[in-house]
């Protein structure tokens, strides 16, 4: 039999306290919500009204529950208000001292029995139990932000938490319908130790101004699901907790470089820019606490503008390629009323891209996505050749070859010999440099890298690699056609993994070596990203799907560019590729997938 907790207090009202305590009034379960002054308990229960509110306006809750669910909850100043409460969770700023403080006055308050339980999000969890006389009784308690909505809870045992204890806190969870992955006290848990590298990371590349706050954002939603970018997650964390988790993290976690808080981040918490409950973080908001977005003088011009600029009008659109990539982009183009070219190494390979993009348009017609009509006319516009002098004359060129930087470079040497002057010259590639490509020609400032991600028809981003000698024309040129191809263009500079790769493969690679550490499973790793933080797929799956050898790849391309030694593969992730174990198109990678 587990213990069952009638009566629960919440220490801190702030961006994570509030919900909390809505997550427990919510259940049925009375609250005693703690604050250190009127203003912050104010601050509080304005925002447990508004989120209540707000989910009866959408119809979530009826206006009776509201109601019920606020007088369960009694608002106090001073811990002294706990005494009689069976489990208080302390969600105050992330300082070590602060909350020793705190544990120590509450194991004085409260009820000998009483569990005391910590939301840090990277502090030691045992060193805050010793600051009481029952650490035994002392757990973790990680709620996620926003903590009504995220599924996830991390139960966070010390060496000395009792087993009853732990077994309460998961019967609590169930309770509450969350799901609970209980491990032990490592600094940033699962989760945070998997997302905050990658935060920092992003903001660095922000800081560095290689890509601008929408498009970075932009390019994690589109490119990987995410539910938000990483900009607007810091803003939503706030940038001083996520300061002190960074800071935090990189103390305890090994002096890993990635976790040294980006100076930015300092900058903008001493300049009062905390994010979403300041009202101006990395985007600036309506009011203090408001999640609506304002435009501010960083927000970029509106598309029209950037349309204007399109100064080389695209009318012609030639296709080199016949794999996967280019049979998408092919499509892409042509049902967007472009003219195209396709251009293969021989009349065989062209008509079998052929039967490939009429089966995929075909499929749209099926599903009802496209007119017969409409197919007929995006197939008409297509011309089919063998013979790279049919580019002659087209507008842009689009290049979607085998990844090998010689036969590339071949490519656009000879492209630069046959096209028109002023032809915007792009490649696909997503793991070379495009200034290598660039050199090639004599006019590196027509060249720029158009990243389509797979499959080109249906993933609306496209990273746009502009080097250092491509032209604004050029890269407006390749917004614009973007723009037109219904896509999300965003544009960042020519480094490897461009946006989406360089902060997506290090967090897979982090993964991989939680689990070969031991911390946890393969299926707990998963849960907590995608109950967490709302990933789609966890990293595991995600790896599974991509394939073990070009995760691999790509990564070791990240460690030898960037010289980092924190990008530097898991070793498990080699063994795995060594022993064949590649993911579900091997059949097994992380999984066995012929068992399912
Ligand atoms: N922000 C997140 O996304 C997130 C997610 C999970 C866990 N956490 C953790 O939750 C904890 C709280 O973080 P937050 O982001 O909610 O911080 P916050 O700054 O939004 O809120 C902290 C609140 O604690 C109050 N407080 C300070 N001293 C107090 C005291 N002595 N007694 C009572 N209240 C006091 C403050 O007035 C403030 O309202 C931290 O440990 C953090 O690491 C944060």
């Amino acid at each position: 039999m587990t213990r069952e907790f009638a009566s629960v207090g919440v220490v801190g009202l702030g961006t994570m306290g509030a919900g909390i305590v809505e997550v427990f009034a919510r259940n049925g379960i009375d609250v005693v919500a703690v604050e250190v002054t009127e203003a912050a308990l104010e601050r509080g229960r304005a925002t447990l009204t508004g989120s209540t509110d707000r989910a009866v306006a959408k119809g979530k809750l009826a206006a009776a529950d509201r109601d019920a669910l606020l007088a369960r909850v009694n608002w106090q100043v001073g811990l002294a208000a706990l005494h009689s409460v069976d489990l208080v969770i302390e969600a105050v700023p992330e300082h070590l001292d602060l909350k020793q403080q705190i544990f120590a006055e509450l194991d004085r308050v409260c009820k000998p029995e009483t569990v005391l339980a910590t939301n840090t999000s990277s502090l030691s969890v045992t060193e805050i139990s010793v600051a009481t006389t029952r650490p035994n009784q002392v757990i973790g308690i990680h709620f996620f932000n926003p903590a009504p909505i995220m599924k996830l809870v991390e139960i966070v045992r010390t060496v000395v938490t009792s087993a009853e204890v732990v077994a309460d806190v998961e019967a609590l969870c169930a309770r509450l319908g969350k799901v609970d992955v209980t491990i032990s006290d490592r600094a940033g848990f699962i989760a945070n130790a998997l997302l905050f590298g990658y935060l920092n990371h992003a903001v660095s590349l922000v800081e560095a101004r290689y890509a601008s706050r929408e498009d970075i954002d932009a390019a994690m939603k589109l490119g990987c699901g995410l539910p938000m970018g990483p900009l607007a997650l810091m803003d939503l964390i706030g940038l001083d907790t996520a300061y002190e988790i960074l800071d935090t993290m990189y103390r305890r976690g090994g002096r890993d470089r990635r976790h040294a808080p980006v100076p930015l981040i300092k900058q903008m918490v001493t300049a009062g820019l905390l994010g979403r409950k300041s009202g101006r973080g990395f985007y600036t908001y309506e009011r203090p606490g408001s999640p609506v977005v304002v435009p501010d003088d960083q927000t970029p011009v509106s598309e029209e503008s950037t349309l204007e600029a399109r100064a080389r009008g695209i009318a012609k659109v030639g296709v080199v390629g016949s794999g996967t990539m280019a049979t998408g982009i092919i499509e892409v183009f042509a049902k967007a009323g472009y003219e195209v070219v396709s251009v293969t190494r021989g009349a065989e390979k062209s008509a079998k891209l052929f039967e490939a993009v009429k089966t995929s348009l075909n499929k749209g017609v099926v599903r009802g996505k496209l007119g017969e009509a409409d197919r007929d006319a995006a197939l008409g516009r297509i011309t089919w050749s063998a013979t790279l002098e049919h580019l002659a004359d087209v507008d842009l060129v689009v290049e979607a070859v085998i990844e090998e930087l010689s036969v590339k470079k071949a490519l656009f040497a000879s492209l630069d010999e046959i096209c028109k002057p002023g032809v915007v010259l792009a490649t696909t590639t997503s793991s070379l440099p495009v200034i290598d490509v660039a050199m090639a020609t004599q006019r590196p400032a027509d060249v720029v890298g158009l990243h389509f991600f797979n499959p080109a028809p249906v993933m609306s981003l496209v990273e746009i690699v502009q080097t250092i000698r491509t032209s604004t024309e050029t890269t407006a040129t390749a917004k614009a056609v973007c723009g037109e191809l219904g896509k999300t263009g965003v544009v960042c500079g020519d480094r490897s993994g461009f946006i989406v790769n360089a902060l997506l493969f290090p967090y897979l690679n982090d993964a991989v070596k939680m689990l070969e550490a031991s911390y946890s499973t393969a299926d707990d790793i998963d849960h907590a990203m995608k109950l967490g933080c709302g990933y789609p797929m966890g990293p595991f799956e995600l790896l599974d799907v991509v394939g073990l050898d070009v995760s691999l790849a790509i990564q070791r391309e990240l460690y030898l560019e960037l010289r980092e030694p924190g990008f530097a593969p898991a070793p498990l992730l080699e063994h795995l590729v060594t022993a064949g174990y590649l993911g579900r198109k091997a059949g097994r990678g992380f999984r066995d997938h012929t068992r399912r």
